[in-house]
């Protein structure tokens, strides 16, 4: 079962999707991206009484990772990322909580599991394989969901756009190369995206963001891929 829970980061009108997936007859749980709001997000722990076993984080800025020391601390889990993403997660680098008007959201490093490209996170019932996509930032990633072949993919890939590459650690040319390895590889998925809509065939993002990177880089999908 997957739940999307559309997160408001504290009072400013913007949202995050985080997601929680549970295996139905064990109820080990994982949650994707606790934005922010912890207590919605147990509260729906608790009504479907889950075993949450790890957080999974597409990547470390502040409004995908506001409600992460709540709930490890609640459920005793450990969160999983990018080896690349620990200095952005641990509070070295900023997470522009300032944006949000929060001070740094700093995640305690012996609470954190860092690992690697295709690296695989399971509980009863399904296997998170982890894809490095950088781009949005430098320890970006997605998760395939085997079983379902869905993919989450934070700020990486959107219904109509990629993620921004203006903030720290960001790179254009490594997110058009990320998007080359997505829709190389995994042609038959569904993208849950950080925010907006989500749930779409990943086909169906391609026009899109093919136009928006040939604008922003004179790199051609089409040329790529064929
Ligand atoms: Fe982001």
């Amino acid at each position: 079962m997957l739940e999307k829970l559309e997160i408001e980061i504290s009072n400013t009108g913007h949202y995050t999707n985080s997601y929680i997936y549970y295996d139905d007859t064990s109820k080990e749980a994982i949650v994707i991206d606790p934005a922010d709001r912890a207590e919605k997000i147990i509260s729906y722990i608790e009504k479907h009484n889950l075993r949450l076993k790890y957080i999974l984080l597409t990547h470390g800025h502040a409004d995908h990772v506001l409600a992460v020391n709540t709930i490890i601390k609640r459920y005793r889990i450990k969160v999983i990322a990018n080896i690349n993403e620990k200095n952005m997660i641990i509070g070295n680098i900023t997470n522009y909580s300032n944006v949000f008007g929060l001070i740094q959201e700093k995640i305690n490093e012996d609470d954190c599991i860092f690992l690697n490209d295709e690296d695989e996170v399971k509980i009863q019932g399904a296997t998170f394989k982890m894809i490095n996509t950088p781009g949005h930032t430098i320890g970006s990633v997605c998760y395939l969901l085997k079983e379902e072949n869905i993919l989450f993919t934070g700020d990486t890939l959107f219904s109509n756009c990629f993620g921004r590459c203006d903030l720290v650690t960001a790179s254009i040319e490594d997110i058009a190369n990320s998007l080359v390895k997505l829709y190389k590889n995994y042609k038959d998925v569904k993208v849950y995206s950080g925010h907006g809509d989500t749930g779409m065939d990943i086909s169906k993002t391609y026009e899109s963001v093919r136009e928006e990177l040939r604008y922003n880089t004179l790199v051609d999908l089409n040329d790529v891929l064929n």
